[in-house]
């Protein structure tokens, strides 16, 4: 078992920064695991804070961390401490800002991977830093091990980029791949647990909260926008079933949950949702848990980030580099950011599936429905093989408005034939070059 130092009892070396590390679970003890392999210099592990410090010491990820790191479960030991640089890697909205800002109000820098505490708070804590001459990284927040934050703030700031999109959760797309060779969601998911890719709760990433949170913050290191993350519209992928997948094969597509931020005007239209995806795009070949971006500049056209979104050591790559920039007092570039209204509207064709008790008149009562709210149908598809008591088949309608398809579909769905409410998502199109 590793032994619990006294706190303040180790020596600073001068010139050499101290690093506390809150959080001990995956990520952070993949950092401290990482910072003793690289032994990087002028920086020091010097700290740890957790809860149950006893249950930790006792583990095996503890063996790793050097003796002379001091532990304690007490924040006030390591706020008040001569640590330079805060990593946060516990979680959460609260206690984690408060203690980010106290860190931040007294000169110390900050590095975290918590993307719920940046999107929604992540504008006010920057401006603390600035105002406190200390530096907040947070590259870890977006797509894990993927170097999107720092890739588009120093590499692209240059340009004017009008869109960012791509599959930012991890679960979701290993779902969904997955389910590309006939398996049904709830397997998959079972699977997804069992391999530690989804919580027992998925709800976070299966309903789309996590990628928000991640497509609010590259909005606005991306686009320069700040927008509200309750206004971006998040759909689940729980409805997606194996036929869905069987369908879009047929017409050289795929399914992935796709967030998807631009600037139209003065407003935003986002949106996280699980949409079609023709093979021919890059992002269909995204598969397991594999996070891409694409972002879209006015200058310098389309630029592809892909790797791991996640898990404690691709995350702990995105963590320690960020360490590296702090101890070298580079924080972040500073790009000027507006408030935005954002919007989830955007005019696409989109793929309705039905499942019905087949009767006469289907078809032309759902033609009938649609054309009198002027949406054009562009196909219908039906597999052999069903039974007419519970028969799936889909139809794809040319470019409409997708909150008046919404309304559409819902009135689709009160029709006597209809067994289940129809499943209705956007089809990406084939000239997209973002993604
Ligand atoms: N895991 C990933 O792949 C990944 C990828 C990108 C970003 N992130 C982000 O990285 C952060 C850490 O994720 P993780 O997966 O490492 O989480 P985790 O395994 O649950 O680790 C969190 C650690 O913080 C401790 N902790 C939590 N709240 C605490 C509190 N109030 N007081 C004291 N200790 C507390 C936990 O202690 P107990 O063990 O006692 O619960 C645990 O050791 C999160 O913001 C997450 O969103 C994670």
């Amino acid at each position: 078992m590793a032994e619990k130092k006294k706190i303040g009892s180790s020596k600073a070396t001068a010139g050499v920064k101290k690093v506390a590390l809150l959080g001990f679970g995956t990520v952070g003890s993949s950092v401290a695991e990482l910072m003793q392999m690289r032994k990087l210099p002028g920086i020091e592990l010097g700290y740890v804070f957790n809860r149950n410090v006893a249950g930790k010491l006792a583990g095996k990820a503890a063996q790793r961390v050097p003796a002379s790191v001091e532990w304690t479960e007490k924040i006030e030991d390591v706020l008040g401490s001569d640590a330079d640089i805060i990593v946060e890697l516990m979680g959460g909205i609260d206690p984690a800002g408060k203690w980010i800002r106290r860190a931040l109000a007294s000169g110390k820098s900050v590095v975290t991977a918590n993307k719920q505490l940046i999107a929604y708070e992540g504008a006010s804590l920057l401006r603390l830093a600035a105002k406190n001459g200390a530096h907040l990284l947070y590259g870890a927040a977006v797509a894990g091990g993927v170097p999107v934050i720092p890739g588009v703030l120093q590499g692209l700031s240059g340009d004017s980029l009008k869109r960012v999109s791509g599959i930012l959760n991890g679960t979701c797309n290993f779902i969904l791949s997955q389910m590309e060779t006939g398996a049904d969601y709830a397997e998959v998911l079972a699977e997804a647990q069992r391999l530690g890719y989804a919580e027992a709760d998925p709800t976070a990433d299966v309903d789309g909260f996590d990628a928000r949170a991640k497509l609010v913050i590259l909005t606005r290191i991306a686009l320069g926008a700040e927008i509200n993350p309750d206004a971006v519209a998040a759909e689940s992928i729980r409805r997606i079933a194996a036929i869905d997948f069987s369908y879009t094969r047929e017409m050289g597509c795929t399914i992935r949950q796709i967030s998807r931020a631009e600037i139209d005007g003065a407003v935003v239209r986002a949106r996280v949702a699980p949409m079609v995806v023709p093979r021919s795009l890059a992002i269909a070949g995204s598969h397991g848990t594999l996070n891409t971006v694409v972002t879209n500049g006015r200058f310098g056209g389309d630029v592809v980030f892909s790797g791991h979104g996640a898990g404690g050591r691709p995350t702990a790559v995105a963590v320690v580099s960020d360490i590296l920039a702090a101890a070298q007092g580079s924080g972040q570039v500073a790009l000027p950011v507006r408030k935005r209204q954002v919007t989830g509207e955007m005019v696409a064709p989109h793929y309705l599936r039905f499942v019905v008790n087949d009767k006469p008149g289907i078809v032309s009562g759902i033609a009938g429905i649609l054309a009198k709210h002027k949406i054009n149908l562009d196909s219908i598809l039906q597999r052999q093989g069903y039974p007419k008591e519970r028969l799936p088949f889909i139809a794809t309608v040319e470019p409409c408005l997708n909150t008046t398809l919404k309304k559409v579909v819902a009135a689709i769905g009160r029709m006597d034939s209809m067994l289940e409410a129809p499943l209705c998502l956007q089809i990406l199109p084939v000239e997209d070059k973002d993604v």
